[in-house]
């Protein structure tokens, strides 16, 4: 009995933290949409995760990777965006990056900025 009457205060204030956490993000998606899950629809739209994997290395480097050799003021979104259209060679390994050329530069400077932010 006492279990009960102590464990359920302590739980439901947990979840709608986890609730209002929710709700804040979708809030802060909608305000920023060259972010979050913005800039992943794009990555999808683009077919850029056919060779891209959030955390581990495919045909591509993965996003974690990207973010943390250029994040941090390392590069520039606008760098990161002209490699991305011209296409990359040599700088991760074998493989290269095709231009993407067919990506419009505005989606181009919101998928650079992205990946420079950590992928979030
Ligand atoms: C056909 C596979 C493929 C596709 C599709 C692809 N990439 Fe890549 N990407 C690669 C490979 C391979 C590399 C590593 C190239 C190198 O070593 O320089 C790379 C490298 C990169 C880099 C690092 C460039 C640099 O200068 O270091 C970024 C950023 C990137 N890709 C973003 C994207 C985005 C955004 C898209 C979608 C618009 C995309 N890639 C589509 C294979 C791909």
């Amino acid at each position: 009995m006492k279990t009960e009457t102590t464990d359920s205060p302590r739980n439901q204030p947990r979840a709608l933290v986890a609730s209002l956490a929710m709700v804040l993000g979708l809030g802060a998606g909608a305000m920023w949409p060259l972010h979050a899950s913005a800039s992943l629809a794009l990555a999808q739209k683009y077919s850029c995760v056919a060779c891209h994997q959030p955390a581990t290395k495919v045909v591509g480097p993965s996003w974690k990777d990207i973010g943390a050799k250029y994040g941090d003021g390392k590069g520039t979104a606008a760098q990161l965006a002209a490699s991305i259209k011209a296409g990359s060679s040599g700088k991760w390994g074998p493989m290269p990056m095709p231009p993407q050329a067919q990506v419009p530069d505005a989606d181009l400077q919101a998928l650079a900025q992205w990946l420079l932010d950590g992928a979030k």
